[in-house]
Order: C-alpha cells, then structure tokens, then sequence
C-alpha cells in the first residue's frame, strides 16, 4: 500500500473537479512536523499562481470536490492554502491488521512487472577484490533485492574484466609457476601472484616480451593460452564468490556475465557503426563522435571504439552489453551500479547506443553512481601504510570488532552463538553504514560510527528488533496468537502506526530512485517511533487489559516485522538476541 500514492489520487480527481487542469499536480508528502495532519497537499498554491486566484479559496473548493473515503478523517486548511491531511485511525488500524500475520506486510506486487537489469560489482579479475568493489557490490545487492520483492523480474548482470592485456602479465607468470608444479599454491593467495606477476613485469629481462606475446595469443584464441587463462579465471571468480558469502550478497557463478563474453560481438559490432555512419575513421582509429554531448565550443564528445591497432576498448564492450541486454535479456530497465568517476564512460555509452539505435525507446538506462569511500583522513580509504584495502581483511576486521562489543555486552552468550551474532552485526555495521548514506556522495569510513549501538546504524535496528523478540519471550507468546483490533489512542501509538503503514511507499520510492538509503532513513524513524511508544505504552506492565496487551504487542510485532523484511531488502540479517 502507498498513502502518498492514494492520497495524490483523490486529491488530484478532487482538484479536477474543481475545474484546475491536470498539469497542477496534487504535491502530496507526509507532514514534517508533528500537529500538521500526517500528510500535506500543497498543490493549491502553485494552482492558485497559475490560475490568479486566492489559494484559500482554491483550497475549499478542492475539499468540496474531496472523495475522503474511509480513509481521510479530516482536512484542514492551513497558512495560505495548505491542505493538512488527518489520516482516519480506524483505516490505519485496518491497514495494520491486514499487515499483521501477512509475510509481505499487506504490500502488493507491482502490477505491471518489469525486467530490470542490475549492472553490480564486477570487479577486475586480474586484481583481488579490494574496498573499490564494496560500495557496488552492496547498493546494488540491495536494489536487487528489492526490485525483486516488488515483483519485478531482475537479472543480476556481473561485469567482470576478465579481458585484457594485464591477463599477458599474470598467464605468462602462471605458466611458470605451473611448469613448477606450484600454481596451487600461488594462487592461493592471488595478491602475491598479482604483486609477483607485476615485479617480474617491471624488473625481469624478457618478460614483459612474454607477457604481450601472451596478450597477442591469447586474443588470437590459442587453445593452450585460452586453457591457461580460463583457469585463472575460476580460480579468480572462486574467491570473489567467498566474499560474497561472506557479504551475505546475492549474485551467484550464473549471474557472471563477463566481458570477455561480448568479444565475438566487437568486430560485428564496430563494423555495423561504420557502415550506418555512426562510426568514422579519426587518425587510425574508430570513433563515434557525440554531437549530443559536445562541449562549450561545440566540440563532439569522442568515443574510441577501436584502437589504432584494432584493439577493442572498455567502451566498446558497454556498447556490445547495452545491445545484449536490451534485445536479448528484454530489459526495460538497465541499472549501472558503478562509480561515478565513469559517469562520462557510461553518459557516452548510453548516448552513443540510442544513437546506433541498439535499444528501443522505452529502455531506461540509468546510471546509479555512487562517491568515494574515504578514510578519517579525508583521502580515499587506504590501509596504513597507504596500500589497498583487501575486502577479505576488511570483512573479517568488522567481524572481529563486533565480536568485542557483542561479548562485552551480553557476557552471558556461549561462545558459538556469539560468533554467529558478531557475524551478522559485523557485516551488517559495514553494509548498513554505506547503504544508509546518500550514495552520490563521498563518506567517511568509521569503525566507531558504524558499530555504534546508538544512532542510525545496522545495530540499533538489530538491537531495535531484539528488544520486540524479548518481550514476547517474557509475554511467553506467538504473534500468531495475538487477536483483536489494534487501538490508537495515544499520540504515541497513532504516529507509530502513520510509520508502519508508510513501509509500502517508502519501497516505491527507493524503486524509483534507486537510494536505497531512503529506506534506511525510514527504518530508523521507525525504530525511533517504536522507543517513543515503548516508552509512553505500557505492554506487560500490570494493570494493562488483555485487550490492551493485544493492541500493543500487535504493534510491536508489526515493528519486528518490517524492520527484518526491510533490513532483509538491504541484505541485513537480524538475530533474537544479542
Ligand atoms: N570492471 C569495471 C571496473 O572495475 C566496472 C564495470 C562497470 N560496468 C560496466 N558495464 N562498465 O572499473
């Protein structure tokens, strides 16, 4: 269910009828400020300007036309024509009912499901998976998860470089190593190979020569150098999948759709642009120059997409990609969970490809970018002594430090239990701290913040919904056996009831928008909501009716519900204690 959406419609009928034309939207929002109704109409004013005449009086024509249903309560009319919006405490509980026991929360899936593709990850195989990969990994997890339990169909697109001339470097040294009998071990740890690989690369004669050599066969598909190369990669896909386990991340082996699986395209493909004339020959090379994104002077934006050479390039890749996913995956969304340092690359690429007219219109390509991680020093998030951070050390320094602080605070739990809560916590405190900023900006990494059991982050909300566990363990019952109706007297109960209700359009939005830390936002209001209340609404104390009793624990039920099935969106497992 969405309120914003069901109240913009009858204000919008409402507001036609009272003969202002369409284009005048209704601008309905939940109200800021407690004592303003729980929602505002402030399409009124904007009307009024239009029409030239007094707001007020536009204002009470609209609510004379108002259809307020079951679901409105009242309609005030306040400052120069804002409409406050008193939803009806019956409807809410109704709708609270409906929720209660329902594993979806009363939430509907979308009526017109879409495909949408989630571009999410894809790291460079010919380097371990390092800090860069986990703010992609984790946005786009999410977006996944909840475009999916909207409804939607959502194929998980992982971009992995698996193609390119530093694999020249790594096969040349891997062959080595296997001419030894020791590739085993070396790829153990594929950091060192890398670090190996490289130093051999820069300091050892004739190297470098076997490396391009490598390069040139392997792109001229010999079958010893494809072997080689196809072992790395599994080797290399192995470890990324250890991390996602450990990430709690969705994608799977079949959701790896690699670069190096466009290359049969990339001859057809830039053959196909030359002879439609959206490519031409510049000084050797292929490029299609962008009118449409031409700078100040009036200079096209140049797009290679073939090197002098004949190389192929990363651009020429996305262009094979787009056509892929758009006329063989059927995608009418294409999300790029990527960092926004390639915003130009992808603008180009999205442009350039509704120009060769690869996809039809309707396909929305959307690129979700998101900022840098930072370290406390304001730079890009780097181990001590200025290295990369691996993603493996960094997961398990998370798990670590919140075995501290889980052991610190409930001394009492056995030693497994704990490690299984310090897992959820630890991993939970790194993904909800990246999800719940805004993800076009830049943040600061910290540990302290983030495993904070105090303020927006993953372990309030876990702890948030322990405290609900708890008290059905002392209440000694199920929810299920929980009956009657749900009452709102207290000013306490009917705002945590406006919050749960708005679970609903909260997912529409972040659907749409793709910030997910608009949920977050949400899940912590929620969880402030329910203190408020906790605090005001006795639930066990003596002296509370069993009517009474029912009412509240049926809300609290309700909290414990939408806080797991949200922080299940953003893939953050909760706990019963901790
Ligand atoms: N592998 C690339 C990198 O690490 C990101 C790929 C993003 N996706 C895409 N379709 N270009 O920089």
């Amino acid at each position: 269910m969405n309120i914003r959406q069901l109240l913009s419609d009858k204000f919008q009928a409402a507001m036609l009828a009272a003969g202002i034309p369409e284009e005048c939207g209704p601008i309905v929002a939940p109200a800021k400020k407690a004592g303003f109704g729980d929602y505002q109409a402030n399409g009124a004013m904007g009307a009024a300007k239009r029409l030239g005449t007094n707001p007020r009086e536009l204002s009470s024509k609209i609510l004379e036309q108002l259809d307020k249903g079951d679901m409105i309560e009242k309609v005030e009319i306040a400052g120069p024509g804002f409409l406050n919006i008193h939803l009806s405490e019956q409807w809410l509980s109704q709708q609270l009912l409906a929720a209660q026991g329902d594993k979806r929360l009363n939430i509907a899936s979308v009526e017109e499901p879409k495909t949408v593709v989630i571009d999410y990850s894809h790291p460079n195989l010919a380097k371990e998976m390092h800090v860069g990969h986990l703010r992609t990994t984790i946005i786009g997890d999410a977006l996944a998860r909840l475009l999916e339990f909207q409804g939607h169909k959502v194929v998980r697109q992982n971009h992995m470089g698996d193609w390119g001339t530093q694999f020249g470097m790594l096969l040349a040294h891997l062959s080595d190593k296997l001419a030894d009998n020791a590739a085993e071990v070396a790829l153990a740890d594929l950091e060192v190979f890398y670090r190996e690989a490289k130093v051999r690369f820069d300091e050892e004669e004739g190297f470098a020569d076997r490396a391009r050599e490598y390069v040139v066969k392997l792109q001229g598909g010999d079958e010893q150098c494809l072997k080689l190369w196809k072992q790395f990669i599994d080797i290399s896909i192995s470890h990324c999948e250890e991390i996602y386990s450990k990430l709690n991340v969705t994608l799977k082996q079949e959701d790896v759709y690699a670069e190096s699986q466009y290359n049969d395209d990339l001859p057809v493909l830039v053959k196909e642009l030359l002879d439609n004339d959206i490519a031409v020959e510049d000084q050797g090379a292929i490029v299609v120059f962008l009118e449409e994104m031409a700078d100040k002077e009036g200079n096209p934006s140049p797009m290679i997409i073939q090197k002098k050479g004949g190389g192929y390039l990363y651009a020429t890749t996305d262009l094979a990609a787009i056509r892929y996913r758009a006329n063989q995956l059927n995608a009418d969304r294409i999300l790029y969970v990527v960092d926004a340092r390639q915003s130009l690359h992808l603008q180009q690429a999205f442009v350039a490809s509704r120009k060769a007219g690869f996809l039809p219109e309707s396909v929305s390509l959307e690129h979700c970018a998101f900022g840098t991680m930072m370290g406390d020093d304001g730079k890009p998030f780097k181990t001590r002594t200025g290295g990369t951070v691996k993603l493996a050390a960094l997961l398990e320094e998370a798990v670590e430090r919140a075995e501290k602080l889980v052991a610190e605070k409930n001394p009492e739990l056995d030693a497994q239990t704990c490690a299984e809560i310090a897992r959820k916590v630890g991993i939970g405190a790194v993904k909800y701290a990246d999800l719940s900023k805004t993800r076009t900006n830049d943040y600061i990494f910290s540990w302290e913040s983030m495993l904070s059991f105090e303020g927006n982050t993953a372990p309030y909300l876990q702890y948030a919904y322990t405290r609900v566990r708890s008290i059905f363990r002392k209440a000694g019952i199920e929810a299920s056996e929980l009956k009657g109706d749900i009452n709102l007297e207290s000013p306490q109960e009917r705002a945590l009831a406006v919050k749960l209700n708005q679970f609903g359009e909260v997912l529409d939005q972040v659907a749409k928008d793709t910030f997910p830390h608009v949920l977050c936002t949400y899940l912590y209001e929620l969880a402030s909501a329910y203190m408020s209340f906790y605090e005001a609404c006795p639930v066990l104390k003596e002296g509370v009716s069993e009517e009474q009793k029912h009412s509240r624990l049926q809300l609290c039920n309700l909290v414990a519900s939408t806080i797991a099935t949200g922080l299940g969106l953003l893939g953050i497992e909760v706990m019963e204690q901790m």
